[in-house]
């Protein structure tokens, strides 16, 4: 079996003879060869829209952990960017967004913007056809959240003060980024994405109470128009997710991807979804030893042999040891199905 179907195989809940394994920030700071190349461009946007750089970026996860999936090297704010939010990225403190938060400021998204993210997937597609290739944007909470409350945030008050008190505004805010969503995906998969993941990072941060009225609708409204029209494999990556997990249901995508909030095992048992996650990343500052006892005892708990990818229950940490994520990789590899 050529190296490239692993992953769709499990995704489609074919016969495999091992789990696939890519990391979520899997090419990042962490990474000695991330770091040089990352000093070629001051600001990380202009990093991001370096159409070589960001294609020598993606590749660098291949190359140096040899992973099963190459995720390409962009950022869920590129988008929003494009539909008249400023973004910034400051040193040591994460993005930084200005908007006005009035619906009507925003401006229709025009793909052309955002060519440089299509010219990188058909760039690493170029490049290799070893593995599958990954687009990626962010969820329209996840962004819309961003764009309110202006920076990343533990409990989004600003942004959930907004959606609550100005429901009308919010609505309209999903309902722009959400079309902006559907343009954006779609010219990534005629750029030749293999699958798409869509990010909903701080989903989390949501009242469950609240997600049937205010986000769903959009979920399903994204993920029907790409159903329908693209037969692209979806994973939808979600914060939360004891809590969101039931909540889903209706919402067309293929792969649901966990944080470590769940029992992986016990929800393989008892839904039919094909799953991806949900490795505690903060296991990598543990011993090699300990993270080979953890994965070897993970991956003999679940009751399938298919229909998963291994990954993180959230992204790489700068801080972490590549020779650790690497040794992670390996032993994924190693066990054999
Ligand atoms: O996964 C990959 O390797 C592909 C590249 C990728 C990046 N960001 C590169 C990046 C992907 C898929 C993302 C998605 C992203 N960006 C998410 C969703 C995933 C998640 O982690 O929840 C979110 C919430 C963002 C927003 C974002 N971008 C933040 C909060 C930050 C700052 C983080 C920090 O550590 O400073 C970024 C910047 C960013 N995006 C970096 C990278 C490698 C670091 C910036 C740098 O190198 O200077």
């Amino acid at each position: 079996m050529a190296r490239r179907d692993l992953l769709l195989k499990s995704i489609r809940q074919e016969k495999i003879e091992r789990y696939p394994v890519w990391l979520m920030r899997q090419a990042g700071r962490y990474m000695q060869a991330y770091r040089e190349l990352r000093e070629r461009e001051k600001d990380f946007l202009s990093f991001c829209k370096n159409v070589d750089l960001a294609i020598k970026v993606s590749l660098l996860p291949l190359e140096i952990l040899d992973v099963d999936a190459i995720i390409i090297f962009s950022d869920i704010l590129v988008p929003l960017e494009a539909i008249g939010i400023k973004v910034k990225f400051i040193e040591d403190k994460g993005p930084v967004l200005e908007w006005d938060g009035n619906p009507e400021s925003l401006k229709k998204f025009n793909a052309k913007e955002t060519e440089f993210v299509y010219e990188i997937i058909k760039g690493v597609k170029r490049e290799q056809d070893e593995v599958p290739v990954i687009g990626f944007a962010g969820a329209p909470y996840t962004l819309a959240a961003y764009a309110i409350e202006g920076h990343g945030s533990k409990n989004f008050r600003k942004a959930k003060t907004y959606m609550w008190e100005r429901e009308e505004d919010f609505g309209s805010t999903m309902e722009i980024i959400t079309e902006t969503l559907k343009v954006y995906i779609e010219n990534q998969i005629r750029a030749g994405a293999d699958i798409i993941q869509v990010f909903d990072s701080w989903l989390d941060s949501l009242p469950v109470v609240d997600f049937e009225s205010m986000v769903k609708p959009y979920l399903i409204e994204l993920f029907s128009y790409l159903k329908k029209n693209y037969d692209t494999p979806l994973i939808y990556f979600f914060r939360g997710s004891s809590s969101f997990f039931d909540k889903l249901k209706g919402i067309p995508c293929d792969v649901l991807s966990v944080d470590w909030s769940v029992d992986m095992a016990e929800i393989m048992r008892r839904t039919g979804i094909t799953l991806q996650g949900n490795f505690d990343p903060s296991l990598l500052y543990s011993k090699m030893e300990v993270i080979e006892k953890k994965v070897n005892d993970f991956l003999n708990s679940l009751p399938r042999k298919t229909g998963y990818i291994f990954n993180l229950g959230h992204g790489l940490a700068p801080d972490m040891s590549q020779e650790k994520v690497k040794f992670l990789v390996d032993t994924v590899k190693s066990f054999k199905l």
